[in-house]
This record gives structure tokens, sequence and C-alpha cells, in this order.
């Protein structure tokens, strides 16, 4: 029988109930729905609305039910209609009158919203300690390879020489602004719906602020029309989740390449590998491609949101029940590809010898023998077109510029000096790129030491 079958009847069809419930996916949120509920109960007998002594009844209640439920003594029944059901009505089974009386002032419109604000600011909590391992491990593979040359590309062609720990950190860097996202994200979730009622407020003289203080939320929302029909801070973190897996998905391409017998960087931890059914030379690297192909989840599930929301006319909608299923899809993918990526770079071989002969190889140094010739005061312009020719020279003769003898730089142009060769090294190049930000070993260093300091305060 429904709650709310004294106005429309009986039982209903099952049909109804199958696309109507919501116990199937809401029951995850039975921990925050029960700690709402010991709140509103402890300020309804604080206020005198319900009697003091029936709210210490219903406190005790919930507790028992919430403990009940961890040691598996209680399981939830999954015939009700949502979780919000379940736990009055088995409250009301334990403790009878005082049970029926938790609901007072109360909607589970404006419940819902409670809930759903509790569950993923604790979710932001979880996902928060995994990107600041993610980025962690990031800082520690760095620090290993400040002088590991390798080329950095631009339309995936190779262009001027990094470091793999330069490489490294600009993962870190987006992790970083992944993570204040979030902070931002869960500042503005943690603002009280509960008072809103079902979209009216309610005639009981709540204190709504005493609420918001047992709950650790830092205001009350302002309009009872909004506060039961925002899903902001939803859509917000399915955002912020899709611009941190676009990130992950970023990286994770990288591998998938790196792994490649074309380019060879990297070889994954037998552990973190796959292999193939029918071809005994394979090793896949698995991880990376579902990290990059779980990442369409995660956008399609902020387009779920945004399309479920949009026209939605005032106040609350069956349509944002909707919610759920996309909000722990993604938190569930989000967390799975955060968790995978820290131990799989961790135990990642990375191969400095195959980088720097891809190094060496691309004429990576032809921005650095340029900028030599300008340091001898020949205009910058001047020096690019001398450098294209002399690029123009190795290729037809199969070389590399510093294979070139000093008689062979000085027939394009003058100011060549045995220095050039210095100028030219790969190391050096990366060395002279000082400027903070840059790929110089002690940038990278001074980058490493500032991102941890950073992470301290998450
Ligand atoms: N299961 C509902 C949801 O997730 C709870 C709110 C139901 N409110 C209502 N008036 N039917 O949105």
């Amino acid at each position: 029988m429904k709650l709310w079958a004294g106005r429309t009847g009986g039982d209903v069809d099952e049909r109804l109930s199958a696309i109507n419930n919501s116990i199937g996916f809401d029951s995850r949120m039975v921990r925050q729905d029960i700690t709402g509920s010991i709140a509103h109960a402890t300020m309804l007998g604080k206020q005198g609305i319900i009697p003091p002594a029936d709210a210490v009844k219903i406190v005790e209640g919930l507790k028992d039910i919430l403990s009940d439920l961890e040691t598996g003594r209680l399981e939830i029944d999954m015939s009700c209609e949502d979780i919000h059901t379940f736990v009055e009505a088995e409250l009301t089974r334990r403790l009878g009158d005082a049970g029926k009386k938790l609901h007072t002032a109360r909607s589970r419109n404006d419940q819902v919203a409670l809930d759903i604000r509790m569950y993923l600011a604790d979710w932001i909590d979880r996902l928060t300690a995994l990107a600041k391992d993610l980025t962690g491990a990031f800082c520690e593979v760095a620090e290993k390879h400040l002088e590991t040359v390798m080329p950095g590309y631009t339309h995936l062609q190779r262009a001027q020489p990094v470091t793999l720990g330069h490489y490294l950190m600009a993962y870190a860097q987006m992790l970083l602004r992944d993570m204040d996202r979030l902070r931002d994200c869960k500042r503005r979730m943690l603002v009280l719906p509960l008072g809103s009622g079902a979209l009216a407020g309610t005639t009981y003289p709540l204190d709504r602020d005493y609420v918001a203080g047992l709950l650790g939320f830092h205001g009350v929302s302002r309009n009872s029309l909004d506060g039961v029909s925002d899903r902001d801070f939803a859509l917000e973190l399915l955002a912020d989740l899709s611009i941190m897996m676009m990130h992950l998905s970023r990286f994770s391409e990288e591998i998938c390449l790196w792994c490649s017998w074309e380019f060879r960087f990297v070889t994954l931890a037998d552990e973190f590998s796959t292999g193939s059914s029918i071809m005994p030379q394979k090793k896949n690297p698995d991880i990376t491609e579902l990290v990059r192909g779980k990442t369409g989840r995660v956008y399609g599930d902020l387009m779920t949101l945004l399309t479920a929301m949009k026209a939605l006319p005032l106040a609350y909608n069956k349509d944002m029940q909707e919610d759920k299923e996309a909000l722990f899809d993604a938190l569930d993918t989000a967390e799975l590809s955060l968790s995978v990526l820290a131990p799989m770079l961790r135990t990642a071989a990375f191969h400095p010898a195959t980088m720097k002969q891809a190094a060496a190889a691309g004429f990576i140094n032809a921005t650095d023998c340029a900028d030599y010739m300008v340091r001898k005061g020949i205009p910058f312009r001047d020096a690019y077109g001398v450098v294209g020719r002399l690029v123009r020279h190795c290729i037809d003769v199969g070389t590399t510029l510093e294979e070139l003898s000093l008689d062979e730089f000085r027939e394009y142009s003058p100011v060549f000096d045995a220095d050039v060769y210095e100028a030219i090294n790969l190391l050096t190049c990366v060395r002279q790129r000082r400027v903070p930000g840059g790929p110089a070993p002690e940038m990278v260093r001074k980058a490493i030491d500032e991102t941890r300091a950073e992470l301290q305060a998450y």
C-alpha cells in the first residue's frame, strides 16, 4: 500500500511502480536520509513543534535503524517507493505514533533536495582524496625525471625538447584545478533546502539555521520554490567531473600512444596490463583505453541531467528523480578512473633512452639554434630562415643539426662557432628554458614543491 493511498485508493499497477519507484537506486542515500531526519526531528523537538519526548524517541529510533542497517540486522525493503518512504515506514513500525510525527513540516521534495546535497558533498570529499593521491603520484614520478629529455609536441609533431617531469606536472596542474572546482562546487552545495516544504514553505515555526548548523551547511536557501527545484549543484558537479574526466582521458591517450611500438616511451606493469585472446605477443593498455572510453559516459550523464532540467516549470517535477542515476554513474566512473590511474602510474616503467632518441631525431632544437644566432646579434626572423635552410640540408643528406661540422654551419652563416654544439645539446636546450613554468629542472622542481604545498590544503 502506498503512502499516498488515502487520496488514490488501493494498490497501484505494478507498471506504475516500475517507472515511479526510485528505491532501486536512491537507497544509496540512506545514511544521508537518516542523518537529515535526525537533524529535522531534533529541531522539531527543540521548537516544540512535536513533543520533545517524541523527538528523542525518533532520534534514537533513527540511530537504531542506521546501526541495524550497517550490521545487517535490517535490510532495506526494496518494494518501498523510495528510500524516504522506507525509513519513515520502518521508524513507524518500530515506534508507532511517535514515528508518524517525523514528517511534520517537511515534504519529500525538500527532503530529497537535502539528501542529494549531503550525499554529493560526501562524494566530493571522497573524489578529492583520490584526485589528491593521483596528483601526488604525478609529483613522485616527475621528481625522478627532471632531466629525462623527451620531445614536446604540437600537432603531434615533434616540436621542442621538454622533460618527462615537466610533461607529467602539466597533468598535476589540471588535477589541482579540478580539485579547486570541486571545493567551489561543495561550497554552493551546502545551502540547506529543508524548510522549503513541498514548494511553499511551511506554517510551522522552524529553526532552519539550527538544522543547517547541525548538518554542517553554511546557510539556508532563500526561496522555497527554488529550494526544491534547484539542481544546479548537481549539474555543476557533473560539469566538474566531465572536465576532470576530460583531463584523465588526455593523459590516458598519451599512455595508449606511449605504450605503442611506435613510441615505446613506457611499459605498464604486468599487473596493470592485459593481453589478447589470439595474439600471443600483445600487451595492451586496456586501463587507459577504458578511462578514455568512460569519459563519454560522464559527458552523457551531464547531458542527461541538463536535458531533464531543461524548461521544467517551477517547482518540483518528477523528472527531477532522473538526476540520481546519472549522478551515481558519474561518481562511480570518476572514482574508478582516479583510483586505477594512480597505481598504474606509480608502477609504470618509463624509458628515458627511447625518449631521448625520439628527441634527437626531430630537429626539436631548431628553435634553440635560431636563439643561438639571436644571441650572436642576428635578428630572429633572419635566424629562423637560416636554420630552416640548415634543417632542409640535414634532411637532404640524412643527418641532424648536432652532427653537422662547423664548416657546414658556416656555409649558412658566419656567426656559428664551436659553442653552437653546446647550445643545441638537448639537455642544454631544456636547462635554458628557465622561465617560471618552463621545463628547466630547477623550475620543475619548484613546480613540484608548490604543487605539494597546495595539496596540503585538501
Ligand atoms: N523519489 C523522489 C525523487 O527522487 C522523491 C521526491 C518525491 N516527491 C514527490 N512529490 N513525489 O525526486
